[in-house]
């Protein structure tokens, strides 16, 4: 089977890949599903959504200092590495990412499309504009925009929330033109980016899928590779080299 996608890739020109948290878990980084993931600990509406800003900003800064920190002692795994080298097989290649880590900038990918936002990021709460300098937030003084007043988030899409409309028009516009779509390590129920292959596949895409467990997108799927991504993805490399 992987003889197989070696063949298609070498023929495909536009490559699009999602990734999810799944691939950052060899990171350690915890999923957000899943026995030892994030949403089995913490309710997200009490920490990832406006509502909870609004009454308790206190304590959502505090949730994302922690996992700034956690992320931020992390290193990008083989799985991040090797997406940045396959981008070398195609004419066209887009990274799209729910993953608002950071990891797949820090191991060399370029224009990485991220869906969800970036936690190292701030923005305001009110008008959206982004704090230039990376500033690290004391959850007891929250500092203030300076141009409405508003106080600083982290630019993360929170439950409820739109996503950016120029990054995912441009995805739905890459899903839709790719020869070959990778799924990699996301349970693929989040719209809109669960949307991202589905699309892509109806659009003429060969599908593929990289998850040790299924989801609802694997019956979809032209290839569905059941392994971690950071043990797969080097070998698929190795073989595209060979
Ligand atoms: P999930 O936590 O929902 O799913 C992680 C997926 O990764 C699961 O399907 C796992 O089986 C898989 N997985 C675990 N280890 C893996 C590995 N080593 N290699 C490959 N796959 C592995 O994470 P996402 O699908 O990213 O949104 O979740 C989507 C969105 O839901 C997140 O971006 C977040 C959350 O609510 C926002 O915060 C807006």
């Amino acid at each position: 089977m992987l003889e197989n996608l070696v063949e298609i890739i070498k023929k495909s020109k536009n490559c699009v890949v999602l990734t999810g948290a799944g691939i950052s878990s060899e990171s350690g980084v915890p999923t957000f599903r899943g026995k030892e993931g994030l949403w089995g600990k913490f309710r997200p509406e009490e920490l990832a959504t406006m509502e909870a800003f609004m009454s308790n900003s206190q304590v959502v800064w505090e949730w994302y200092n922690w996992r700034r920190e956690l992320m931020s002692k992390v290193k990008p795994n083989p799985g991040h590495y090797a997406l940045v080298e396959l981008a070398e097989f195609f004419d066209d290649y887009t990274l799209i990412t729910q993953n608002v880590d950071s990891l797949h900038k820090m191991a060399g990918s370029e224009d990485i499309l991220e869906l969800h936002g970036n936690i190292y990021r701030n923005k305001c709460m009110n008008c959206n504009k982004i704090v230039d300098e990376e500033i690290e937030i004391d959850p007891e003084s929250i500092p203030l925009c300076i141009y409405c007043g508003g106080k600083i988030r982290p630019d993360v899409v929170w439950f409820g929330e739109m996503l950016n409309e120029l990054i995912i028009s441009e995805a739905f516009t890459k899903s839709e033109t790719a020869d070959i779509f990778l799924s990699v390590g996301t349970s693929a129920i989040v719209h809109p980016a669960a949307s991202l292959p589905v699309n892509s596949k109806r659009s003429g895409a060969i599908l593929v899928e990289i998850n040790p467990e299924m989801t609802p997108l694997t019956d979809l799927a032209d290839f569905y590779f059941e392994y971690p991504s950071g043990e797969f993805l080097p070998k698929l490399i190795e073989k595209l080299k060979a």
